[in-house]
């Protein structure tokens, strides 16, 4: 089986690799020179456990090459897989699709005829009836299936996701696309749903279970609210209600807001294509808006306790990335709090142990950068862990303590034992934990 992969960012090079891993001939195209000349010698550019040596090993056994042009590699293959980006498109919230489009006629002027075009990118539901007419009008020669298989990948975990997955989601609309999606997560089966629908309802899956996991989080962290207020703890709430079967467990921590590269971009495109189709999907809408809401005011946790004037104050920040095990600060609560405190006039000192280069390039001089968590809290008058990182979790709180200027320690991810750190001495808040 020959597959090429292309756009190398996240999913384009984790899926890429995993096919390799399974036992298929990968190509991986991305026009970014640099980026395929890194790969070529082993760098990644993204921080994800495993992938480095996964990518070393397949490219090792000749399986998995990385090339800057499509012409002379997707002439022979039987997937072509567009994995590229599909940003928010300024001012109406839709996926743009300009780099899917333009890849899908640079693939179909050079695929082979019965070659399967799967859309891997995130998508707008309908997309794939409209990459099928562009073909249909452009290259009435070709003879290309389209198909669209969503990823379900989690960053920090994206490789483990990718192996081991829940179901497998394809849609088609021809048989022929059906059985070479079929062939290539076959060796998937035995440890997964592979579930193969049309290509409509597989763009519709990948919105709405991301819009519908946004919803979890965005009800626990309300939930949250009113447990602070009520004099309740969350985590029991989270555990009394996930115990039913029919709710679940997963997805009901608490915490600064979601971001990431999915859930905020995802919703708001969901948002934007029940418009086109004239549904009003006021759920969604509502998530929206709660957790926007949510980030903007986790400044006013920290005002809380250390007191509504921040001028000249110092704050510590201990994780700046959107969730631990990644460096990926896209969307980050920690954005949204580190700009309101600046704006407040405080002094920020930040550490994150994978984030730091990524958050140059977002606050520039706003904020002191810091080597260690140690470092950034000294003289500190709060500190906000923002991120779940397990190096926070081990911190030697006393010595923290020490280090501070004022002993006020906010914790936006439950890291901590509430009684064990007022023990300490700290004022501690923490979220849906009074
Ligand atoms: C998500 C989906 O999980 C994945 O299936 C999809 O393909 C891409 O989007 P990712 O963005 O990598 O993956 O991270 P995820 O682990 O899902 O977390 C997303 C956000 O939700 C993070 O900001 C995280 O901190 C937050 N979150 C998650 C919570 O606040 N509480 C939870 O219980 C779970």
């Amino acid at each position: 089986m020959q597959i090429v992969l292309i756009g190398t960012g996240y999913v384009g090079l984790v899926t890429g690799t995993c096919f390799a891993e399974l036992g298929m001939d990968v190509v991986c195209v991305d026009k970014d020179k640099a980026k395929i000349e890194g790969l070529r010698k082993g760098v990644i550019p993204i921080y994800e456990p495993g992938l480095d040596a996964m990518v070393e090993a397949n490219a090792s056994a000749g399986r998995l090459k990385f090339v800057e042009q499509l012409e002379g590699t997707v002439e022979d293959a039987d997937a072509i897989f567009i994995a590229v980006g599909t940003p928010t498109r300024r001012g109406d919230g839709y996926a743009d699709l300009q780099y899917v489009y333009a890849a899908v006629d640079e693939a179909a002027a050079l695929a082979k005829p019965d070659a399967v075009l799967v859309t891997k990118s995130t998508v707008p539901p309908g997309t794939g009836a409209e990459i099928k007419a562009r073909i249909a009008k452009s290259h009435p020669e070709a003879v290309l299936h389209v198909a669209s298989n969503p990823e379900f990948l989690r960053e920090g975990s994206a490789i483990e996701d990718f192996m081991r997955p829940d179901r497998v989601v394809f849609g088609t609309d021809h048989t022929k696309a059906e059985q070479v999606l079929k062939q290539i997560y076959y060796p998937l089966e035995d440890k997964a749903t592979i579930f193969a629908t049309t290509v409509i309802a597989a763009e519709i899956i990948k919105y709405a279970a991301n819009a519908f996991l946004a919803t979890k989080i965005a009800f626990i962290n309300e939930v949250a609210d009113l447990c602070e207020a009520a004099d309740a703890n969350v985590q029991d709430i989270a555990r009394g209600i996930g115990l039913d079967e029919r709710i679940g467990s997963k997805f009901l921590q608490a915490g600064p807001g979601y971001g990431g590269s999915c859930f905020p971009k995802d919703t708001l495109a969901f948002l934007e294509a029940g418009k086109r189709f004239g549904v009003d999907l006021s759920i969604v809408q509502q998530v929206v808006h709660s957790n926007d809401k949510r980030k903007d005011e986790l400044a006013d946790r920290i005002s809380s306790l250390v007191g509504p004037d921040l001028e000249g104050k110092t704050i510590a920040v201990l994780g700046l990335t959107f969730k631990a095990d990644t460096d990926d600060m896209r969307e980050s609560p920690a954005i949204n709090l580190v700009n309101e405190l600046h704006e407040r006039g405080a002094i920020i000192q930040a550490y994150d142990p994978q984030g730091m280069e990524e958050a140059e390039k977002i606050f520039g001089n706003k904020i002191t950068y810091c080597d260690t968590a140690y470092c950034a809290v000294e003289n500190a008058h709060a500190l906000t862990v923002v991120t779940e990182w397990n190096e926070f979790k081990a911190v030697n709180l006393e010595k923290v303590k020490e280090l501070m200027a004022a002993p006020n320690l906010i914790d936006l991810r439950n890291l901590f034992d509430p009684q064990r750190v007022r023990e300490l001495g700290f004022t501690y808040s923490s979220i849906g934990r009074n």
